[in-house]
Protein backbone atom coordinates (compact mmCIF):
# COMPACT_ATOMS: atom_id res chain seq x y z
CA UNK A 1 0.00 0.00 0.00
CA UNK A 2 2.52 2.29 0.75
CA UNK A 3 4.73 1.80 -2.32
CA UNK A 4 1.57 2.44 -4.11
CA UNK A 5 0.69 5.39 -2.51
CA UNK A 6 3.77 6.95 -4.44
CA UNK A 7 2.13 6.48 -7.46
CA UNK A 8 -0.80 8.60 -7.01
CA UNK A 9 1.72 11.41 -6.93
CA UNK A 10 3.56 10.71 -10.22
CA UNK A 11 2.17 11.56 -13.31
CA UNK A 12 1.18 8.48 -15.78
CA UNK A 13 3.91 9.28 -18.18
CA UNK A 14 6.54 9.45 -15.20
CA UNK A 15 5.35 5.77 -14.80
CA UNK A 16 5.92 4.93 -18.45
CA UNK A 17 1.90 4.58 -18.62
CA UNK A 18 1.03 4.84 -22.78
CA UNK A 19 -1.77 2.21 -23.59
CA UNK A 20 -5.11 2.37 -22.21
CA UNK A 21 -4.33 -1.33 -21.05
CA UNK A 22 -1.80 -0.15 -19.32
CA UNK A 23 -4.24 2.69 -17.11
CA UNK A 24 -7.24 0.06 -16.75
CA UNK A 25 -4.63 -2.26 -15.20
CA UNK A 26 -3.12 0.61 -12.94
CA UNK A 27 -6.63 1.79 -11.94
CA UNK A 28 -7.23 -2.08 -11.08
CA UNK A 29 -4.39 -2.08 -8.67
CA UNK A 30 -5.71 1.09 -7.04
CA UNK A 31 -9.22 -0.19 -6.95
CA UNK A 32 -7.32 -3.47 -4.81
CA UNK A 33 -5.38 -1.09 -2.79
CA UNK A 34 -8.49 0.64 -1.49
CA UNK A 35 -10.13 -2.91 -1.03
CA UNK A 36 -7.31 -4.14 1.27
CA UNK A 37 -7.34 -1.04 3.44
CA UNK A 38 -10.88 -1.23 3.97
CA UNK A 39 -10.86 -4.65 5.06
CA UNK A 40 -8.16 -3.82 7.48
CA UNK A 41 -9.82 -0.66 9.07
CA UNK A 42 -12.88 -1.35 10.81
CA UNK A 43 -13.00 0.52 13.57
CA UNK A 44 -15.02 3.75 13.41
CA UNK A 45 -11.95 6.39 14.44
CA UNK A 46 -10.36 4.25 11.01
CA UNK A 47 -12.99 4.93 8.89
CA UNK A 48 -12.69 8.41 9.83
CA UNK A 49 -8.88 8.08 8.36
CA UNK A 50 -10.00 6.14 5.72
CA UNK A 51 -12.62 8.46 4.22
CA UNK A 52 -9.99 11.71 4.78
CA UNK A 53 -7.09 9.43 3.09
CA UNK A 54 -9.28 8.30 -0.33
CA UNK A 55 -11.64 11.38 -0.73
CA UNK A 56 -10.26 13.95 1.31
CA UNK A 57 -10.97 17.44 -0.78
CA UNK A 58 -7.13 18.88 -0.87
CA UNK A 59 -4.65 16.19 -0.78
CA UNK A 60 -6.77 12.86 -0.88
CA UNK A 61 -5.93 9.80 -2.97
CA UNK A 62 -8.61 10.77 -5.45
CA UNK A 63 -7.81 14.06 -6.17
CA UNK A 64 -4.23 13.27 -6.63
CA UNK A 65 -4.94 11.07 -9.27
CA UNK A 66 -7.09 13.56 -10.96
CA UNK A 67 -4.21 15.94 -10.38
CA UNK A 68 -1.68 13.54 -11.38
CA UNK A 69 -3.19 11.16 -13.51
CA UNK A 70 -5.82 12.49 -15.51
CA UNK A 71 -5.30 16.49 -16.00
CA UNK A 72 -1.50 15.58 -17.67
CA UNK A 73 -2.90 12.59 -19.51
CA UNK A 74 -2.45 12.57 -22.67
CA UNK A 75 -5.59 13.23 -25.21
CA UNK A 76 -4.97 9.34 -26.35
CA UNK A 77 -5.46 8.21 -22.50
CA UNK A 78 -7.39 10.76 -20.82
CA UNK A 79 -11.06 9.43 -21.96
CA UNK A 80 -9.97 6.02 -20.25
CA UNK A 81 -8.28 7.52 -17.35
CA UNK A 82 -11.45 10.00 -16.79
CA UNK A 83 -13.45 6.35 -17.02
CA UNK A 84 -11.38 4.54 -14.80
CA UNK A 85 -11.54 7.32 -12.57
CA UNK A 86 -15.03 7.67 -12.21
CA UNK A 87 -15.69 3.95 -11.58
CA UNK A 88 -12.93 4.68 -9.23
CA UNK A 89 -14.52 6.49 -7.38
CA UNK A 90 -17.93 5.32 -7.24
CA UNK A 91 -15.97 2.16 -5.76
CA UNK A 92 -14.46 3.77 -3.14
CA UNK A 93 -17.68 5.95 -1.78
CA UNK A 94 -20.00 2.47 -1.81
CA UNK A 95 -17.18 0.76 0.05
CA UNK A 96 -17.00 3.70 2.05
CA UNK A 97 -20.15 4.13 2.67
CA UNK A 98 -21.07 0.58 3.24
CA UNK A 99 -18.61 -0.07 5.72
CA UNK A 100 -20.04 3.35 7.93
CA UNK A 101 -23.75 1.68 7.80
CA UNK A 102 -22.04 -1.15 8.91
CA UNK A 103 -20.13 0.69 12.22
CA UNK A 104 -23.63 2.49 12.73
CA UNK A 105 -25.41 -0.87 13.16
CA UNK A 106 -22.60 -1.67 15.92
CA UNK A 107 -19.57 -3.36 15.91
CA UNK A 108 -19.75 -6.65 14.67
CA UNK A 109 -19.51 -8.87 17.58
CA UNK A 110 -16.06 -10.95 17.80
CA UNK A 111 -17.23 -12.89 20.94
CA UNK A 112 -21.19 -13.50 21.20
CA UNK A 113 -22.52 -11.33 23.73
CA UNK A 114 -23.45 -14.27 25.71
CA UNK A 115 -20.21 -15.31 25.92
CA UNK A 116 -18.85 -12.33 26.91
CA UNK A 117 -16.92 -12.50 30.69
CA UNK A 118 -18.03 -9.23 33.01
CA UNK A 119 -15.27 -8.59 34.81
CA UNK A 120 -17.05 -6.48 36.91
CA UNK A 121 -19.82 -8.85 38.16
CA UNK A 122 -18.71 -10.18 41.58
CA UNK A 123 -16.81 -13.89 41.61
CA UNK A 124 -18.19 -17.21 42.36
CA UNK A 125 -17.93 -17.94 45.96
CA UNK A 126 -17.51 -21.32 46.55
CA UNK A 127 -18.15 -22.67 50.26
CA UNK A 128 -14.54 -24.33 51.14
CA UNK A 129 -15.95 -25.94 54.48
CA UNK A 130 -14.81 -25.54 57.78
CA UNK A 131 -13.37 -28.28 60.85
CA UNK A 132 -16.37 -30.27 62.14
CA UNK A 133 -16.48 -29.35 65.32
CA UNK A 134 -15.06 -32.70 66.83
CA UNK A 135 -12.13 -31.89 64.82
CA UNK A 136 -11.63 -28.23 66.11
CA UNK A 137 -12.10 -29.12 69.67
CA UNK A 138 -9.46 -32.18 68.63
CA UNK A 139 -7.47 -29.15 67.72
CA UNK A 140 -8.23 -27.06 71.01
CA UNK A 141 -7.10 -29.91 73.04
CA UNK A 142 -3.78 -30.41 71.61
CA UNK A 143 -3.09 -26.75 71.79
CA UNK A 144 -3.03 -27.03 75.38
CA UNK A 145 -1.12 -30.21 75.79
CA UNK A 146 0.73 -29.18 73.16
CA UNK A 147 1.88 -25.65 74.73
CA UNK A 148 3.12 -27.49 78.23
CA UNK A 149 5.43 -30.22 76.43
CA UNK A 150 3.48 -32.95 75.13
CA UNK A 151 3.94 -34.15 71.44
CA UNK A 152 0.90 -35.54 69.28
CA UNK A 153 1.27 -39.14 68.50
CA UNK A 154 -1.16 -41.94 66.85
CA UNK A 155 -1.96 -45.57 66.68
CA UNK A 156 -3.68 -48.30 65.03
CA UNK A 157 -7.58 -48.53 65.25
CA UNK A 158 -7.36 -52.48 64.56
CA UNK A 159 -5.35 -53.74 67.81
CA UNK A 160 -4.58 -57.02 68.92
CA UNK A 161 -6.08 -58.24 72.06
CA UNK A 162 -2.64 -58.27 73.75
CA UNK A 163 -2.65 -54.25 73.19
CA UNK A 164 -5.90 -53.41 73.65
CA UNK A 165 -6.13 -55.39 76.95
CA UNK A 166 -3.60 -57.83 78.09
CA UNK A 167 -0.19 -55.32 78.30
CA UNK A 168 -2.73 -52.56 79.56
CA UNK A 169 -3.09 -55.19 82.85
CA UNK A 170 -6.47 -56.40 81.57
CA UNK A 171 -5.80 -60.20 81.50
CA UNK A 172 -8.39 -62.47 79.26
CA UNK A 173 -10.67 -63.09 82.52
CA UNK A 174 -10.92 -59.61 84.10
CA UNK A 175 -14.06 -58.48 84.42
CA UNK A 176 -13.54 -54.58 83.08
CA UNK A 177 -13.72 -56.78 79.08
CA UNK A 178 -17.31 -56.58 79.57
CA UNK A 179 -17.95 -52.65 79.73
CA UNK A 180 -15.20 -52.93 76.60
CA UNK A 181 -16.62 -55.77 74.46
CA UNK A 182 -15.98 -54.75 70.94
CA UNK A 183 -15.98 -55.70 67.89
CA UNK A 184 -13.65 -58.35 66.67
CA UNK A 185 -12.86 -59.05 62.74
CA UNK A 186 -13.53 -61.80 60.89
CA UNK A 187 -10.42 -63.17 59.57
CA UNK A 188 -9.95 -65.89 57.27
CA UNK A 189 -9.04 -69.18 58.57
CA UNK A 190 -5.53 -69.45 59.90
CA UNK A 191 -4.87 -66.28 60.22
CA UNK A 192 -2.76 -65.31 62.88
CA UNK A 193 -4.61 -64.07 66.31
CA UNK A 194 -7.28 -62.43 67.27
CA UNK A 195 -7.71 -58.69 65.30
CA UNK A 196 -10.23 -56.08 66.95
CA UNK A 197 -11.33 -52.59 66.96
CA UNK A 198 -9.52 -50.91 69.83
CA UNK A 199 -11.73 -49.87 72.88
CA UNK A 200 -10.19 -47.05 73.93
CA UNK A 201 -7.22 -45.01 73.14
CA UNK A 202 -5.04 -46.50 75.70
CA UNK A 203 -2.89 -49.25 73.88
CA UNK A 204 -1.19 -46.23 72.33
CA UNK A 205 0.89 -46.26 75.75
CA UNK A 206 2.30 -49.06 75.31
CA UNK A 207 3.28 -48.39 71.70
CA UNK A 208 4.82 -45.53 72.60
CA UNK A 209 6.66 -47.10 75.14
CA UNK A 210 7.70 -49.70 73.35
CA UNK A 211 9.39 -47.20 71.01
CA UNK A 212 10.69 -44.10 73.36
CA UNK A 213 12.23 -44.39 76.63
CA UNK A 214 11.43 -41.85 79.42
CA UNK A 215 10.73 -39.05 79.44
CA UNK A 216 7.23 -39.51 77.45
CA UNK A 217 4.87 -36.83 77.60
CA UNK A 218 2.41 -37.76 74.38
CA UNK A 219 -0.75 -37.15 73.96
CA UNK A 220 -2.93 -39.35 71.50
CA UNK A 221 -6.01 -38.41 69.83
CA UNK A 222 -8.01 -40.74 67.80
CA UNK A 223 -11.20 -43.22 67.03
CA UNK A 224 -12.67 -45.70 69.33
CA UNK A 225 -15.45 -48.55 68.82
CA UNK A 226 -17.71 -50.31 71.50
CA UNK A 227 -20.59 -52.43 71.43
CA UNK A 228 -23.02 -49.48 71.86
CA UNK A 229 -26.35 -49.03 70.62
CA UNK A 230 -26.46 -45.29 69.70
CA UNK A 231 -28.55 -42.80 71.87
CA UNK A 232 -28.03 -39.46 73.19
CA UNK A 233 -24.74 -40.42 75.03
CA UNK A 234 -23.52 -43.53 73.13
CA UNK A 235 -21.86 -44.61 69.79
CA UNK A 236 -20.18 -47.24 68.50
CA UNK A 237 -17.70 -45.07 67.27
CA UNK A 238 -16.72 -41.89 69.43
CA UNK A 239 -13.32 -40.09 69.69
CA UNK A 240 -10.93 -40.45 72.62
CA UNK A 241 -7.83 -38.50 73.46
CA UNK A 242 -5.16 -40.23 75.60
CA UNK A 243 -2.55 -38.48 77.74
CA UNK A 244 0.97 -40.17 78.93
CA UNK A 245 3.84 -38.61 80.76
CA UNK A 246 6.40 -40.83 82.19
CA UNK A 247 9.55 -39.44 83.53
CA UNK A 248 11.97 -40.65 86.73
CA UNK A 249 10.52 -37.94 89.15
CA UNK A 250 6.97 -37.85 88.22
CA UNK A 251 4.58 -37.44 90.69
CA UNK A 252 0.60 -36.88 91.98
CA UNK A 253 0.97 -33.41 92.19
CA UNK A 254 2.52 -33.13 88.32
CA UNK A 255 -0.42 -35.37 87.64
CA UNK A 256 -3.04 -33.18 89.40
CA UNK A 257 -1.72 -29.56 87.80
CA UNK A 258 -1.18 -30.81 84.90
CA UNK A 259 -5.25 -32.10 84.31
CA UNK A 260 -6.38 -28.90 86.33
CA UNK A 261 -4.08 -26.50 84.30
CA UNK A 262 -5.77 -27.96 81.26
CA UNK A 263 -9.53 -27.94 81.95
CA UNK A 264 -9.17 -24.38 83.42
CA UNK A 265 -7.79 -23.50 79.82
CA UNK A 266 -10.22 -25.62 78.00
CA UNK A 267 -13.61 -24.68 80.08
CA UNK A 268 -12.58 -21.45 81.39
CA UNK A 269 -10.48 -20.34 85.21
CA UNK A 270 -14.12 -20.05 87.10
CA UNK A 271 -14.73 -23.93 86.67
CA UNK A 272 -13.92 -25.92 89.89
CA UNK A 273 -11.79 -29.16 89.72
CA UNK A 274 -12.12 -32.22 91.89
CA UNK A 275 -10.93 -35.90 92.52
CA UNK A 276 -13.06 -39.06 93.09
CA UNK A 277 -11.36 -42.25 94.05
CA UNK A 278 -11.64 -45.11 90.89
CA UNK A 279 -10.78 -48.27 89.85
CA UNK A 280 -8.72 -48.64 86.03
CA UNK A 281 -6.54 -51.74 85.73
CA UNK A 282 -3.36 -49.62 84.37
CA UNK A 283 -3.28 -47.40 86.94
CA UNK A 284 -2.87 -47.02 90.53
CA UNK A 285 -3.76 -45.23 92.05
CA UNK A 286 -7.30 -44.27 89.82
CA UNK A 287 -9.73 -41.26 89.68
CA UNK A 288 -12.68 -39.88 88.44
CA UNK A 289 -11.84 -36.34 87.41
CA UNK A 290 -15.21 -33.89 87.70
CA UNK A 291 -15.06 -30.24 87.16
CA UNK A 292 -18.23 -27.85 88.28
CA UNK A 293 -20.89 -27.92 86.27
CA UNK A 294 -20.89 -26.08 83.50
CA UNK A 295 -24.62 -25.17 82.56
CA UNK A 296 -25.21 -24.05 86.60
CA UNK A 297 -22.05 -22.99 87.88
CA UNK A 298 -22.02 -25.98 90.23
CA UNK A 299 -24.80 -24.26 92.35
CA UNK A 300 -27.04 -27.41 90.96
CA UNK A 301 -30.05 -25.46 90.23
CA UNK A 302 -31.48 -24.29 87.25
CA UNK A 303 -31.76 -19.90 86.13
CA UNK A 304 -35.56 -21.44 85.41
CA UNK A 305 -36.06 -22.74 88.47
CA UNK A 306 -35.37 -26.20 89.56
CA UNK A 307 -32.61 -28.66 89.28
CA UNK A 308 -30.58 -28.31 86.95
CA UNK A 309 -30.97 -30.96 84.05
CA UNK A 310 -27.45 -31.68 83.04
CA UNK A 311 -25.84 -32.10 86.22
CA UNK A 312 -29.20 -33.33 88.14
CA UNK A 313 -28.54 -31.14 90.52
CA UNK A 314 -25.42 -32.72 91.80
CA UNK A 315 -23.23 -29.53 90.70
CA UNK A 316 -20.36 -31.72 88.99
CA UNK A 317 -20.25 -33.55 86.29
CA UNK A 318 -18.24 -36.45 85.46
CA UNK A 319 -15.47 -36.05 82.79
CA UNK A 320 -12.77 -38.18 82.54
CA UNK A 321 -10.99 -41.13 84.08
CA UNK A 322 -6.78 -40.96 84.92
CA UNK A 323 -4.62 -42.02 87.40
CA UNK A 324 -0.49 -42.53 87.79
CA UNK A 325 0.48 -44.94 85.70
CA UNK A 326 0.33 -49.03 87.23
CA UNK A 327 3.58 -50.02 87.89
CA UNK A 328 2.77 -53.53 86.40
CA UNK A 329 1.99 -51.79 83.16
CA UNK A 330 6.17 -50.82 82.96
CA UNK A 331 6.86 -54.64 83.26
CA UNK A 332 4.91 -55.36 79.87
CA UNK A 333 7.03 -52.11 78.03
CA UNK A 334 10.46 -52.69 79.69
CA UNK A 335 10.86 -49.70 81.60
CA UNK A 336 12.12 -50.26 84.96
CA UNK A 337 9.53 -49.87 87.37
CA UNK A 338 11.66 -48.75 90.28
CA UNK A 339 13.02 -45.81 88.64
CA UNK A 340 10.48 -44.21 86.58
CA UNK A 341 6.58 -42.86 87.52
CA UNK A 342 4.46 -41.34 85.26
CA UNK A 343 0.35 -40.82 84.79
CA UNK A 344 -1.62 -41.08 81.96
CA UNK A 345 -5.65 -40.28 81.14
CA UNK A 346 -8.41 -41.11 79.18
CA UNK A 347 -10.82 -38.60 77.86
CA UNK A 348 -14.05 -38.57 75.33
CA UNK A 349 -13.47 -35.57 73.24
CA UNK A 350 -17.16 -35.96 71.81
CA UNK A 351 -18.70 -35.22 75.39
CA UNK A 352 -15.98 -32.65 76.24
CA UNK A 353 -17.28 -30.86 72.83
CA UNK A 354 -21.29 -31.35 73.58
CA UNK A 355 -19.90 -30.01 77.20
CA UNK A 356 -18.61 -26.94 76.42
CA UNK A 357 -20.72 -26.32 73.08
CA UNK A 358 -24.11 -27.00 74.76
CA UNK A 359 -24.43 -30.33 72.80
CA UNK A 360 -27.21 -32.10 74.10
CA UNK A 361 -26.92 -35.36 71.58
CA UNK A 362 -23.78 -37.07 70.68
CA UNK A 363 -25.91 -38.20 67.44
CA UNK A 364 -25.74 -34.94 65.69
CA UNK A 365 -21.74 -35.24 65.46
CA UNK A 366 -22.21 -38.33 63.13
CA UNK A 367 -25.31 -36.82 61.26
CA UNK A 368 -23.62 -34.48 58.60
CA UNK A 369 -26.76 -32.51 59.00
CA UNK A 370 -25.58 -29.30 57.75
CA UNK A 371 -28.01 -27.38 59.74
CA UNK A 372 -26.20 -28.87 62.73
CA UNK A 373 -22.95 -27.92 61.01
CA UNK A 374 -23.19 -24.56 59.82
CA UNK A 375 -23.68 -23.60 63.49
CA UNK A 376 -19.80 -23.63 63.91
CA UNK A 377 -17.97 -22.34 61.37
N1 LIG B 1 -9.12 -46.13 78.64
C1 LIG B 1 -10.14 -45.71 79.60
C2 LIG B 1 -11.52 -45.87 78.98
O1 LIG B 1 -11.63 -45.87 77.80
C3 LIG B 1 -9.96 -44.28 79.98
C4 LIG B 1 -8.73 -44.08 80.80
C5 LIG B 1 -8.78 -44.11 82.15
C6 LIG B 1 -7.53 -43.88 80.17
C7 LIG B 1 -7.69 -43.91 82.94
C8 LIG B 1 -6.37 -43.70 80.94
C9 LIG B 1 -6.49 -43.71 82.34
O2 LIG B 1 -5.20 -43.49 80.39
O3 LIG B 1 -5.38 -43.51 83.08
O4 LIG B 1 -12.47 -45.96 79.70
Amino acid sequence: MVEFEIKYSQTLAAQGITTPEQVRSLFAQATADFDAQISIDAVELLWEDLHQRWLGRKSGWLTKISDNWLKPASQELKRTVGQELNRLKAHVESGLEARHAAIESGPEPTVAAKDRIDLSLPGVIRPIGTHHLVRTVIQEIEDIFVSIGFSIVEGPEIETPYYNFEALNIPEHHPVREDMDTFYLDLPKGAPGPLLLRTHTSPVQIHTMEKRQPPVRVIVPGKVYRRDNPDATHSFMFHQIEGLAVDTDITFCDFTGTIEYFVKQFFGESVKTRFRPSYFPFTEPSVEFDVSCIFCGGSGAAASGGTCGKCKGAGWIELFGAGMVDPAVYGFVNYDASKVSGFAFGMGMDRLAMLKYGIDDLQVFFQSDVRFLRQFP
